[in-house]
């Protein structure tokens, strides 16, 4: 089987579901060459596990993205990755960093709404806005066709709580802001698809499902192992069919 691509970006993998799709990445047959993880505090404490993963594999490149709506942060994790690829461009960009609110319409804030807006819709847009020179880099410098993580791509981290066309038959709590940032999120998700599409780049959004992290909580259904296996699959499997889609882990397709 061929690599997934020849570059990949995650952000948020100092824990969770990110550093669990650095893990599986760098562990696979045929890794990329290169795996971008990036972290607030790669050097701190919270970066520990991501330290000891890439001491274990020279793939791992640890790059510093202090905040993902910290625009110098980000202009500095480009220059970083920019230098590692010389001129051959960013296959895969994954947008995973995220942070949830459980706030519901009697509890929620103003400042709260804001902070996940910014960090689940701002910091993401901003990620590919500084990043899209070199994934357009990657998917001019291919001789492939059409669209996929191999050529060039950007998937991002949702949930079906963002989903407007389930959420009333989905009995969880309201979680207003969050459920509200993700649901913008897939807007951003599918004004990118159609607008990178001329480009060679494709775009998705991905349910990781109900996943064991610290965001999910050990009542979650699935464990982090069984859910990046699957979001893995489904990244290899995508093509221009499935630019602009909204899958789950196991790539059934979600109503936006
Ligand atoms: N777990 C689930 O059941 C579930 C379900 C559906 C969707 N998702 C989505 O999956 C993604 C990953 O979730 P998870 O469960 O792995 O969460 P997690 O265990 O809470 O990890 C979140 C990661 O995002 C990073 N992060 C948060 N805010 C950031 C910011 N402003 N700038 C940079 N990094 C930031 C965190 O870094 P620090 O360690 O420095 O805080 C951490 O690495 C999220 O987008 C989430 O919405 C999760």
């Amino acid at each position: 089987m061929a690599a997934l691509a020849r570059s990949v970006l995650v952000t948020g993998c100092s824990r969770g579901i990110g550093l669990e799709l650095v893990q599986q990445l760098a562990a696979s047959p045929r890794p990329p060459q290169h795996i971008f993880a990036t972290c607030r505090h790669p050097q701190g404490p919270g970066g520990k596990a991501l330290q000891e993963l890439a001491a274990q594999h020279s793939s791992i490149k640890l790059v510093q993205l202090a905040d993902t709506v910290n625009l110098p942060s980000i202009q500095g994790a480009v220059r970083a990755v920019g230098y590692h690829l010389k001129d051959q461009g960013l296959n895969l960009l994954i947008n995973n960093a995220g942070i949830s609110s459980r706030a519901t319409l009697h509890s929620l804030d103003s400042q709260e709404m804001l902070n996940v807006f910014a960090t689940n819709v701002v910091g993401p847009l901003q990620v590919v806005k500084e990043f899209l020179p070199l994934l357009e880099q990657a998917a001019k410098g291919t001789r492939k066709e059409g669209l996929s993580c191999s050529r060039a791509g950007v998937i991002n981290i949702s949930t079906k709580l963002g989903s407007i066309g389930l959420c009333l038959r989905v009995p969880e709590a309201p979680m207003y802001p969050y459920r509200a940032s993700k649901a913008a999120q897939n807007m951003v998700t599918r004004c990118l698809a159609a607008e990178l599409q001329d480009k060679g780049i494709l775009c998705c959004a991905i349910h990781p499902g109900w996943v064991k992290t610290d965001m999910g909580t050990e009542q979650a259904l699935l464990t982090v192992e069984h859910s990046v296996r699957g979001i893995l699959t489904v990244l290899a499997s995508l093509s221009q069919d499935s630019s602009g889609a909204f899958l789950d882990w196991e790539g059934n397709s979600l109503p936006w």
